[in-house]
């Protein structure tokens, strides 16, 4: 069976970017294809810890399992869920793949550039978390990584490092997982998904901006997020059109109204074709992720913490015998078995 697999940081709490760009995606996909898909849901401890962790990061990694079942997504026996940390073999291959990646292309990581950009002190693990995110989706042989479109880079990476150990050893070893504009499509989606920042749409919604009206957090009181929502900058053509180039504030609200409501991009695009008041449109989405929120915000408070230990012990079960499994396999082809 091919894998499904991918993971969120949860240094804090998650952006609706996160949640629209990574999450969502990934429990629509785990819940039509769990019957012939594995699917993996990992939480990337170790990649959280690359940053300050605001809050308790073992009440993050426990909230963030429930997000995803908030979100719908159908417990099965064929879904696993893990954290990265309580699977050595992470750790172990990330090692090996570093003496596969070279310098140059980790600092080409658009990531890297924009998180180091300015700073005196810059962590290893900021550089190098391209390639434990490599050895995360390598040991289970993952086709697809349902991710926002600011990882693409790191898949691009992810395949040809398997690409090189494969071809060092001239067999497959690791399966390549699918090209970035193929994992697009199996989301059903022309081409990568980016939640724009509500007051500067050039930039992605991300977590770390300093204004509080340009993010929506999935803990914002509801009311409050519709505000931010209305006041959303958006420009002066008075046509509701989708158009990420010349309109990136107001395809944004489209593009957000289309995922919190679960409908088609084009259905939305459709029916707000030949608009031109943008008030109504921003009044229509602020009620959609005002609703949104509310039976989001609910649904969490009713997950109890045991139901996430129960799937944590036996999605970290199956991940350490499948991860020890190609790990070993790849210790023999370095001889260090
Ligand atoms: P992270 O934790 O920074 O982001 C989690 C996911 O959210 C997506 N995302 C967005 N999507 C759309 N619009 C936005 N504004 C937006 N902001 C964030 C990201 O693309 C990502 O999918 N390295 C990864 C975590 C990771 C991982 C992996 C993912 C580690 N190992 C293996 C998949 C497979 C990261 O830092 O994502």
């Amino acid at each position: 069976m091919e894998t499904i697999l991918t993971g969120i940081r949860v240094n804090g709490e998650l952006t609706l970017g996160n949640f629209l760009g990574a999450l969502v995606p990934m429990v629509r996909l785990a819940n039509a294809h769990n019957k012939n898909h594995n699917i993996n849901i990992f939480v990337p401890d170790l990649h959280t810890i690359i940053s300050d962790v605001d809050g308790d990061l073992q009440k993050n990694i426990i909230k963030s399992i429930k997000y995803y079942l908030a979100a719908g997504l159908e417990p099965n026996e064929n879904v696993y869920i893990y954290r990265q940390s309580h699977v050595s073999a992470h750790s172990e291959l990330n090692w090996i793949l570093n003496c596969v990646a070279n310098m140059g292309e980790l600092s080409r990581m658009t990531q890297f550039k924009e998180k180091s950009e300015g700073k005196e002190h810059v962590g290893v693990g900021i550089f190098d978390y391209p390639v434990l995110m490599a050895a995360d989706i390598l040991l289970y042989d993952a086709k697809y990584v349902p991710v926002g479109e600011d990882q693409f880079q790191h898949i691009e990476l992810t395949r040809n490092l398997a690409i090189r150990v494969n071809n060092r050893f001239d067999k497959e070893i690791f399966t390549l997982p699918a090209k970035t504009l193929d994992q697009a499509k199996f989301m059903g989606l022309d081409g990568g998904l980016r939640i724009r920042d509500l007051q500067n749409p050039e930039k992605k919604m991300s977590k770390s901006s300093k204004s509080e009206n340009s993010k929506i957090m999935l803990s914002d009181d509801p009311k409050v997020a519709a505000k931010k929502i209305m006041s959303a900058t958006t420009d002066s053509e008075a046509n509701i059109k989708y158009d990420m180039f010349n309109q990136p504030g107001i395809s944004n609200l489209l593009q957000i109204e289309a995922l919190v409501n679960n409908v088609p991009l084009q259905e939305v695009i459709s029916t707000w074709a030949g608009e031109s008041r943008y008030g109504d449109l921003k009044q229509k989405v602020a009620e959609s992720v005002q609703t949104f929120l509310e039976t989001f915000q609910a649904k969490l408070d009713l997950i109890p913490d045991d139901i996430v230990y129960e799937l944590l012990e036996a999605g970290e079960n199956y991940a350490n015998k499948v991860a020890s499994a190609k790990l070993s396999t790849v210790q023999k082809a370095f001889n260090l078995r």
